[in-house]
């Protein structure tokens, strides 16, 4: 008897039900639980042109394929140029623009189809944080506008960027606690995971409490929409075509499994029309995730062999999958209906199209995990013994690029008129952070060490370098070239020789650094987070030693984020201060472009406290339970400058600061009122499930005759018909789930959300003069006061770079979208503009603000 549609529904609700919460029903309650959002909402092109023939193209091409051909296989391959965190000091979109096509120009010669980056993800909450480095600064508009300009240089040349993590990401430690592998039954901690993938014995911490779970970062609603979901935004109305889930939970869910925030925010509200990917081993469910809006486990190149079928596995090289053939059944026994792998399929084809690479694609020619030529396709089932690595040379003038990024991203903090240099006499170099690791530039697996110059963090997100200029051999070539005498002490603990060298030079170089990077590796005590915020390498005694010795003390700091400087910032020698953030193989080519003037700096894409108590958070580098840890983000709307403002903290500098060679006069702020539309709810609904019975049988995804199964690798089909037939054998609420389609939320309808939000309510125009006697660089930044109680002081909501040679005026103008005004409503689940008395501030860094006007 064919069930009834009601206990059709019924047994979907139970399901569902079941689905929404963690995994084990009897979890202990540590903060509300993220409800459930179903179903998934259908994919469409709809709402930004780009996408809609992609689409067609993909739910073309889609509705041939048979089950097995929907677990469509990628490459990608990560590769790195100069830190996130370096791009975002640039303040420029255009560079960033440069930079991600560069980027997707040598993953697109690497025949890479999905890039996986750019990374908004942990927005630098905990400055200590181990991953901050790979994002964009610590403010969700910077981020999100260097997010969007990143994903369409990518996309422009051929690549599916992949936007990444989605979301709340912790601190790196903390989200591997409760890593799968960690923790054996008896609670004891075992190999670590990864110490398979990089060959290299795992460094465990030295207290560690078992865990069950991930850590959980539990965020409030309008938290999530003003300040993590913000850059996401910008990337899906950019075109983002995947997002990678994160390895935290939020509320209690997994990130790759969080239906609330992959259906209901990502998926429906945002109208994100690609797809979301897991990270390795972020994936922890496999019906699970894929009702929750998942779209793809991870997968490695069509050729990458240590890794080929690993980080979709349930354990590290098991082979054992939550998806392939699981996935398979889970559609043939009726659990995950067919309309979501065609879902996840068409979304991930439109990707494809979206970008192109139905026209122009790259055979992969690359092994990312060796740099022999020769090698195992399949590493782990050494198999296939051949070319691995074909060594094109994608690099093209990228260098140029290179130089440009890490030169303008470097941030002049201090400058009591030494720099720029000019012809100088005598100099003196200081500091194993200004020369060559011994072991060489990548002597360390994926970057893990801070020998020599630090101009990477370390982990996953890093590249090798192809070489890699210090900033001791770029002084030398400059000296040589100028008739400089050069003389340089390296040892950081060479105290009486740098007292020496310090006291006859006439300018002293001082290179001092602090080094991150991901958890899998631990650096001198720091597993991937840093454990404080003050220098490596003994850095605070370089410098005073230096210092006390030379009038003319000029500092240089590489690091992955803010570090103190309290002991030495105000020693009267110091004369120069510069902050080079993470800089890539450029470093010390673009160190000298602004020491000597060629390029103007940058500004901070973060706040440098006094203290590291400052900043009003705590990075938990314990877990504060054993079940899953918790970290309420408590600090809400207000992260980074919004904290110091709110507060009244002096910061050290602030957020955006950062000096010109020039000087620079703002006036005439004038602001203009638009027309733009009504706002309200968005009313519509996604499209209906058309296709929802399994047409196949079983035996029609049984492996084809003669095929090689390569071990380890995950494969879609079956090796017995009766596979699919578990359970009654009875297709189960395959086409239960809604087919008349979900209701748009009222923040929805287009890729971005409610397209109202990006009306222009404002024109700001304003008078920017270079007073100075040298061209230069200046940074105009606009922050808004939307003026509640609950509000932050301000917040960022424009900036440009702008060129303007000596004497020069310019006009800069700003638009004010109703997003940029707008607070979210948690009641009616929309933007609202309230109505408290709004301003305009312009200037030049957070604090720094000389116009204001209010808006009418
Ligand atoms: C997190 O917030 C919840 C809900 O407010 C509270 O019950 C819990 O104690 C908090 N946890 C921590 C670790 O502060
Ligand atoms: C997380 O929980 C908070 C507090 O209940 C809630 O405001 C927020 O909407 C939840 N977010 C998600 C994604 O579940
Ligand atoms: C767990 O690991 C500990 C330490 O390596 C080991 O002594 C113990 O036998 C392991 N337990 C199981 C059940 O594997
Ligand atoms: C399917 O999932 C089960 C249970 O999680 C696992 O044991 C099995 O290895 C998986 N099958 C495949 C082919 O990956
Ligand atoms: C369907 O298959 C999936 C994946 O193997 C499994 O988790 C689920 O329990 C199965 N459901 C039924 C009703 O057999
Ligand atoms: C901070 O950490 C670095 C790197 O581990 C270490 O060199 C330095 O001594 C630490 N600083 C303090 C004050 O402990
Ligand atoms: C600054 O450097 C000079 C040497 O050039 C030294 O005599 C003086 O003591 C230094 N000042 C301080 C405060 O250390
Ligand atoms: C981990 O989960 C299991 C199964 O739910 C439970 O029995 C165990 O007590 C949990 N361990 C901790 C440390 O909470
Ligand atoms: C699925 O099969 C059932 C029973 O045969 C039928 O009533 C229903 O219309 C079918 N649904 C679709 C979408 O084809
Ligand atoms: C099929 O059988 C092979 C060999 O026993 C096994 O390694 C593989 O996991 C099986 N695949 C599935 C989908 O069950
Ligand atoms: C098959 O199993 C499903 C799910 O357990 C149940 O709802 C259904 O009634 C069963 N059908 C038959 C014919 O036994
Ligand atoms: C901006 O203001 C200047 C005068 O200060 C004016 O010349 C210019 O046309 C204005 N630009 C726009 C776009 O309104």
């Amino acid at each position: 008897m064919a069930p009834s549609k009601a206990s059709v529904l019924g047994n979907a609700v139970l399901l569902l039900s079941a689905l929404a919460g963690a995994q084990e029903p009897d979890a202990p309650i540590f903060y509300p639980r993220s409800p459930p959002a179903y179903p998934a909402p259908i994919g469409t092109g709809k709402g930004l042109p780009e996408w809609s023939e992609a689409y067609s193209k993909a739910q073309a091409i889609v509705a041939q394929m048979t089950i097995a051909e929907k677990g469509i296989r990628f490459g990608l391959y990560s590769s790195a140029f100069p830190a996130g965190v370096t791009i975002a000091s640039t303040w420029d979109d255009e560079l960033a623009y440069r930079r991600g096509f560069a980027m997707g120009m040598e993953h697109r010669g690497k025949g890479v189809d999905v890039q996986l980056g750019p990374v908004s993800g942990p927005l630098g909450l905990f400055p200590e944080g181990g991953r901050n480095w790979e994002g964009g600064g610590s403010d969700p508009f910077l981020s999100g506008v260097g997010l969007a300009a990143a994903v369409r240089g990518i996309q422009d040349a051929g690549v599916i960027a992949c936007a990444k993590h989605y979301i709340g990401g912790s601190p790196t430690r903390a989200a591997f606690f409760g890593f799968k592998n960690i923790w054996n039954s008896s609670g004891s901690v075992t190999d670590f995971g990864f110490f398979y993938f990089t060959m290299q014995p795992m460094n465990k911490g030295e207290s560690v409490i078992p865990v069950n779970q991930s850590i959980s970062s539990n965020v409030d609603d309008r938290t999530l929409h003003e300040v993590y979901a913000w850059p996401f935004a910008d990337a899906v109305r950019a075109g983002v075509g995947s997002i990678m889930c994160s390895y935290n939970q939020i509320n209690n869910s997994y990130g790759c499994q969080n239906s609330e925030l992959m259906n209901g925010i990502l998926k429906n509200e945002l109208g994100f029309p690609g797809f979301v990917m897991s990270d390795w081993q972020a994936q922890h469910a496999g019906v699970a995730t894929a009702l929750a809006g998942l779209g793809k486990e991870l997968e490695l190149p069509r050729q990458d062999p240590q890794m080929s079928a690993m980080p979709g596995d349930q354990v590290f090289v098991s082979g054992n999958a939550y998806w392939g053939a699981n996935l398979t059944i889970a559609v043939l026994n009726g659990t995950v209906p067919t309309w979501r792998l065609d879902d996840m399929a068409t979304r991930i084809m439109a990707s494809f199209y979206k970008v192109g690479l139905d026209k122009d694609r790259v055979d992969v020619n690359l092994d990312s995990w060796t740099t022999d030529v020769y090698g195992f396709e399949n590493w782990f089932a050494k198999e296939n013994y051949r070319i691995v690595n074909g060594n094109v040379d994608v690099r093209g003038t990228h260098a140029t690029l290179i130089r440009e990024v890490a030169a303008k991203g470097t941030v002049l903090l201090k400058n009591n008129g030494s720099l720029p240099l000019g012809r100088v006499r005598q100099i003196a170099v200081f500091g194993s952070d200004a020369t060559d690791n011994p072991r060489g530039p990548n002597g360390c697996p994926d970057r893990g060490c801070a020998d020599g110059t630090v101009a990477m963090g370390w982990g996953s997100g890093t590249a090798n370098f192809p070489y890699l200029i210090s900033p001791l051999t770029a002084l030398q070539n400059k000296a040589y070239a100028d008739g400089t005498v050069i003389q340089w002490v390296v040892d950081d603990w060479a105290t009486t020789q740098m007292k020496s060298t310090a006291t006859q030079a006439e300018t002293c170089l001082v290179f001092v650094k602090a080094q991150a990077g991901e958890a899998y590796i631990t650096v001198d005590g720091n597993q991937g987070d840093r454990n404080n915020l003050t220098l490596w390498a003994n850095g605070e005694q370089v410098i005073k030693t230096v210092a006390d010795n030379c009038k003319n003390t000029i500092v240089t700091i590489h690091a992955p984020g803010p570090v103190t400087m309290e002991e030495w910032i105000d020693h009267p020698n110091v004369t120069a201060v510069l902050y080079a953030g993470l800089p890539g193989q450029e470093s010390g080519n673009s160190i000298v472009d602004v020491l000597y003037g060629l390029v103007e700096p940058g500004r901070l894409p973060f706040t440098i406290a006094k203290n590291a108590s400052d900043y009003g958070v705590e990075l938990m580098y314990e877990p504060n339970n054993s079940y899953a840890p918790q970290q309420n983000f408590t600090s809400g709307l207000l992260i980074d400058y919004r904290y110091f403002d709110k507060k009244e903290i002096e910061p050290r500098f602030e957020f955006g600061f950062g000096l010109s060679y020039t000087t620079w006069k703002y006036s005439n702020l004038q602001v203009q009122k638009l027309n733009a539309g009504s706002y309200g709810a968005f009313n519509g609904r996604t499209p209906a499930a058309t296709s929802g019975n399994v047409t196949e049988t079983p035996d029609s995804l049984l492996f084809p005759t003669d095929f090689h199964q390569i071990p380890y690798y995950i494969y879609p089909y079956l090796n017995n018909t009766s596979d699919g037939l578990e359970g009654n054998g009875t297709k189960g609420p395959s086409d239960a789930y809604d087919p008349t389609g979900t209701p748009i939320r009222p923040a929805g309808g287009a890729p971005g959300g409610h397209p109202g939000l990006y009306d222009i309510l404002y024109q700001v125009n304003v008078t920017v003069s270079n007073t100075g006697k040298r061209n230069g660089e200046e940074i105009v930044q606009m922050y808004v006061c939307q003026g509640e109680e609950d509000d932050p002081v301000r917040v960022l909501r424009g900036f440009r770079r702008i060129s303007v040679d000596a004497g020069g005026t310019t006009n800069v103008i700003f638009t004010i979208l109703r997003r940029d005004i707008s607070r979210w409503d948690v009641v009616t689940q929309n933007w609202v503009i309230s109505s408290a008395t709004k301003t305009v501030y312009i200037g030049r860094s957070s604090r720094d603000l000389p116009l204001s006007a209010k808006l009418e």
